[in-house]
C-alpha cells in the first residue's frame, strides 16, 4: 500500500505533442501470471504491466507455491504449480487495491484443497464478495469467514469441484473469470451464460494455454462459455500489448488541449475494450489508427489524436461493459463539450475502487461543472470549458485521480488532487509519460 499522500496538481498546458506508449493491459497481465501458475512448467511473460495491483497478485502466488521472478523491464517468468497444486499459504494474502487479483484469485484457489485468508486495503477491504463467493461455493469451496462478505475472507478450496452452470447477476468479466477458474479442477462442463458480453481475455487466454473453451453467442449481445475441465495447459509465451484503459488519460488529454497532436502506441483495440473510442468518435473525434497489427492474439494499433471540438452524445447502458473503467475520463471529456452528453446504466460503478459515480460527480462539481446523476444515469451539461480551480478527492481510485489530472490539463485554473499515490496501482510512471508529451502536472 502506498506510504504516503502524494498530492498532484495538473495547469492548463500548451499542445501537447509527441508518441508514447502506456504500459501493458492489467487484466491481461494478471490472467498471465495467475494462468501461468496454474500451468506445469515456465511460462515468459513480455510487457507486463508492473503496476501495484499486477505486483501484489504475483506475491501471493509465490505465497501459494508458485515461483514469479523479474528476468528483466517487462519481462517475467513463471514457474508454474499446475491445476489444484497451490499450498496452503502461511500468511494472509494481500490483494493490496486490485479487485481483479483478488476476485480471479479467490476462483483459483477455490479449485484447490487449501484454506487461505484474502485480504486487501481500505479500498478493497469495502467492495462486495458475496457476488463472487456464490458460484464458488456451488462448486464446492466454502467460505469459513468473513466481515459481511467482504474482506479479509478465509476460503476453503473444494475438495472435489463440481462443474456448475453459472449465470453472472451482473456484466462481469472477474465473476466470469472465477467461475472459469474454479471450474479448471472440476470434471466435466463449467458453462458460465453472460447476459451481456464482458472482456474475454480469461476464454482467449486458456485457448491459449491449450484448454478446451468454446464460446458461442448468446441472446441478443450475449455469450455461453463452455470449458472443458481438468485441462493440461501447457506453458505458452505470453505478450501483453498496451492497456486501452491507461491509453485513456492520454488520449482525452491530447483530444481537449488545443492544438495537441499525440501518438499512442500499440493500443489494444480488443472490441469488448472498446466503448470509449466508439463513443469518442460519436462525440466527433479526431482519431486515426496508422497501423494495425497483432501483439499476442489482439489486434493493436498506434492511434493518432488530434485535439478538436466534441459534441454531446448518449451512451448506451449496453455499451458500459466494453468501457467500465473509462467513464471517469469520459465525464471529463463531457465538460469541455457544448451540450449535454447522457451516460446511462452505470449501476456497476458504485462498486469499484471507489463509488465512482459519486467521485465524478464530485469531481466535475468541485471544478465548476454542471452534472447530475439521475437513476442510474451520469448527465453531464458541457459549456465547451471548465472553471478548474478545485481539489479532488481521489477516495484510494487512481482512475479519478487521472481523470482529475486530465481535467487540469485543459481547465482554465489547475486541478489538486489529494493523492496521486493510487496511480501506481495501473499506470506507474503516468506523470513522467504526460510530461513527456507538454503535460504540466507537478
Ligand atoms: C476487470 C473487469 C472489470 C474492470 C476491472 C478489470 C477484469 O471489473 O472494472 O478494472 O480484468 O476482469 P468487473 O468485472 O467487476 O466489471
Amino acid at each position: 500500500m502506498p506510504a504516503q499522500t502524494a498530492p498532484l496538481t495538473a495547469r492548463h498546458s500548451g499542445p501537447l505533442a509527441g508518441r508514447l506508449r502506456v504500459p501493458g493491459d492489467k487484466s491481461i497481465s494478471i490472467r498471465a501470471l495467475i494462468l501461468g501458475a496454474l500451468t506445469v512448467g515456465k511460462t515468459g511473460v513480455s510487457g507486463l504491466l508492473e503496476g501495484d495491483d499486477v505486483l501484489n497478485t504475483a506475491e501471493t502466488l509465490r505465497a501459494l507455491g508458485a515461483v514469479v521472478e523479474r528476468t528483466g523491464k517487462e519481462q517475467w517468468l513463471v514457474c508454474g504449480v499446475g491445476i489444484g497444486g497451490f499450498a496452503a499459504p502461511r500468511d494472509n494474502l494481500d490483494f493490496g487495491n486490485s479487485g481483479t487479483g483478488c476476485r480471479l484469485m479467490l476462483g483459483a484457489v477455490a479449485g484447490c484443497p487449501i484454506t487461505a485468508t484474502f485480504d486487501g486495503d481500505a479500498s478493497l477491504r469495502k467492495r462486495p464478495m458475496r457476488r463472487v463467493l456464490d458460484p464458488l461455493e456451488r462448486i464446492g469451496a466454502r467460505t469459513l469467514s468473513s466481515a459481511d462478505d467482504r474482506l479479509p475472507l478465509t476460503l476453503a478450496g473444494a475438495r472435489d469441484p463440481i462443474p456448475i452452470v453459472f449465470k453472472p447477476p451482473v456484466p462481469s468479466a472477474q465473476l466470469k473469470s472465477a467461475a472459469l477458474l474454479a471450474g479448471l479442477s472440476a470434471p466435466g462442463e463449467t458453462v458460465v451464460i453472460e447476459a451481456e458480453a464482458t472482456r474475454d481475455h480469461t476464454e482467449k487466454m486458456l485457448s491459449h494455454f491449450g484448454a478446451d473453451v468454446r464460446v458461442v453467442p448468446e441472446g441478443e449481445c450475449g455469450r455461453r462459455i463452455t470449458l472443458a475441465g481438468q485441462p493440461e495447459l501447457s506453458p505458452r509465451p505470453i505478450v501483453v500489448p498496451a492497456d486501452p484503459s491507461s491509453a485513456a488519460f492520454p488520449l482525452v488529454a491530447a483530444l481537449l488541449v488545443p492544438g495537441s497532436e499525440v501518438i499512442l502506441e500499440g493500443v489494444m483495440m480488443n472490441p469488448l475494450r472498446g466503448g470509449l473510442v466508439t463513443t469518442l468518435g460519436e462525440m466527433g473525434a479526431v482519431m486515426e489508427r496508422l497501423e494495425t497489427r497483432d501483439e499476442g492474439g489482439e489486434e493493436v494499433a498506434d492511434l493518432r489524436v488530434r485535439a478538436g471540438p466534441l459534441r454531446g452524445v448518449e451512451v448506451p447502458a449496453h455499451r458500459a461493459p466494453s468501457m467500465i473503467d473509462e467513464y471517469p475520463v469520459l465525464a471529463v471529456a463531457a465538460a469541455f463539450v457544448e451540450g449535454t452528453t447522457i451516460m446511462r446504466g452505470l449501476k456497476e460503478l458504485r462498486v469499484k475502487e471507489s463509488d465512482r459515480l459519486a467521485a465524478t460527480v464530485a469531481l466535475l462539481r468541485g471544478n465548476g461543472v454542471e452534472v447530475e446523476i439521475e437513476g442510474d444515469d451520469l448527465i453531464v451539461h458541457g459549456k465547451g470549458r471548465a472553471p478548474g480551480g478545485g481539489t479532488v478527492a481521489t477516495y484510494m481510485d487512481h482512475r479519478i485521480a487521472m481523470a482529475a489530472l486530465v481535467m487540469g490539463l485543459a481547465s482554465e485554473k489547475p486541478v489538486t488532487i489529494d493523492d496521486g499515490a493510487f496511480i501506481a496501482t495501473s499506470f506507474p510512471g503516468f506523470v513522467e509519460l504526460m510530461r513527456g508529451v507538454g503535460a504540466d502536472l507537478s
